[in-house]
């Protein structure tokens, strides 16, 4: 249980709510979260309905604007962002000169701010047709960008977007260029990754867009205030879980597999270990999304030539969890990034781009939510307040 403490200073009511797990701080329309039942929805529709029958870019637009597209919607949507996807050359040469062994998410919050410098024809919030804009150059451009830091990452050129591509199979030519070889393989690929970022794509007022919508407050830029949402994501208690689970389970294989020695770790307080991809501040039960990478890692992980140890290790890693009481009572549970980063691994993605993968998804959340608080009548600038626990007022040394 969280400690609340209702405390009176002066004439108002402050109340103690650490991590603001009690708190709303607004009011919103975009997604529904029952974490007892396990229940996601976005704009009204069930989670799983999305997955079966939707893709990542229909889901984008359900999410930022309130209603599934059209065909016709879909189609101009799509095109809008093929027609964005390029960045200045300024902004390559830019990149390239980051540093290269720096984290993709340093890179990637780094190259969003500057998103601002580039096109301060889109930074005013208060204009609609600025933020209808930047919302379409947010969209169009941060695969390219997240595709570009990759690529040199790994000390390959950056691969130009291709128009004729649907989003998700730009994104995959821009990483990989021609791909695997086997047609099949590569559909399930870009199927999966469409499934994982959909299922990223809004979680209500998660740390980061909790973020965005912070720094919007203030009334700064849209880019800004996603450049700021990509930090907060980094966190590994957010969406830096994905990569910090795979760390966890190739430690949990160097030390000869034990599942029940690293268990015993995490249950010992003192060790400050958790068990990674587990827990969730809302969902209590399970949550959804697990659910659905589950089985996409089993498909993903039969395509496989030999069988995958992590993937069998995460399996038999969560069984264990799931029959001991330390996580039942707590009622601890695997959430998004469980199995996520097993599918990236599979596909060939490096651990550090496991986060960079979250940010795209989450995006259309950012955006929506930044553009939710900019159209409420309700909103203030974040400004909460503080329970001050310091010396009461002192004398200053020497002075009497
Ligand atoms: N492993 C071990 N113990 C845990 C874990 C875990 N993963 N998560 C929570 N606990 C324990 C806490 O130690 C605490 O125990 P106590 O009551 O004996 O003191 C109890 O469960 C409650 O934990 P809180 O920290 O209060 O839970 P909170 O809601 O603040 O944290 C969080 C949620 C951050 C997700 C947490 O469960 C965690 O750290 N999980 C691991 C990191 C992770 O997977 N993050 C991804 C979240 S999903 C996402 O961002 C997409």
């Amino acid at each position: 249980a969280i400690d609340v403490k209702n405390l009176l200073s002066g004439a108002s009511m402050t109340t103690l709510d650490p991590g603001f797990g009690n708190t709303a701080s607004c009011r919103s329309e975009i997604t529904y979260i029952d974490g007892a039942a396990g229940i996601l929805r976005y704009r009204g529709y069930p989670i799983q309905e999305l997955a079966k029958h939707s893709s990542f870019l229909e889901v984008a637009y359900l999410v930022i604007r309130g209603e599934l597209p059209s065909p016709g919607d879909l189609k101009e949507f799509g095109e809008q962002l093929s027609a964005n996807a390029g960045i200045p050359a300024e902004m390559s040469a830019l990149l390239d000169a980051l540093p290269r062994n720096g984290h993709p998410m340093t890179l990637l919050a780094a190259a969003v701010n500057t998103l601002a410098a580039y096109y301060a024809d889109s930074v005013d919030p208060k204009d609609d047709q600025q933020v209808e804009t930047a919302t379409i150059r947010l969209l169009a451009k941060l695969p390219t960008i997240a595709a570009h830091i990759y690529r040199r990452s790994v000390g390959e050129e950056p691969i130009a977007p291709d128009p004729s591509l649907d989003y998700v199979g730009n994104l995959l030519h821009m990483l990989f260029g021609d791909g695997s070889g086997d047609s099949e393989l590569d559909a399930l690929y870009a199927k999966a990754l469409d499934l994982l970022l959909l299922l990223h794509a809004d979680h209500e007022l998660n740390c980061s867009t909790a973020t965005v919508r912070v720094v919007g407050s203030s009334d700064a830029d849209i880019y800004g205030s996603v450049s700021a949402g990509i930090n907060a994501l980094f966190g590994p208690l957010h969406g830096g879980a994905n990569q910090a689970v795979l760390e966890m389970l190739e430690e949990i294989r160097d030390l000869g597999g034990d599942i029940d020695s690293f268990l015993a770790k995490v249950k010992d307080k003192e060790s400050k270990t958790r068990l990674m991809g587990f827990g969730h501040r809302v969902y209590k039960n399970f949550d959804p999304r697990s659910r659905e990478i589950k089985g996409l890692a089993a498909d993903i992980l039969a395509r496989q030539e030999e069988p995958d140890e992590l993937f069998a290790l995460a399996l038999e890693l969560e069984g264990k969890a799931l029959a001991d009481s330390y996580f039942t009572d707590r009622k601890l549970y695997p959430n998004v990034d469980f199995y996520s980063g097993v599918i990236y691994r599979a596909m060939g993605f490096p651990t550090n781009m496991f986060t960079v993968l979250f940010a795209l998804g989450r995006l259309p959340g950012w955006i929506a939510h930044w553009r939710e608080q900019r159209k409420d009548p309700a909103t203030r600038i974040a400004r909460p307040r503080q329970l001050y626990t310091g010396p009461t007022e002192r004398s200053y040394p020497g002075q009497g």
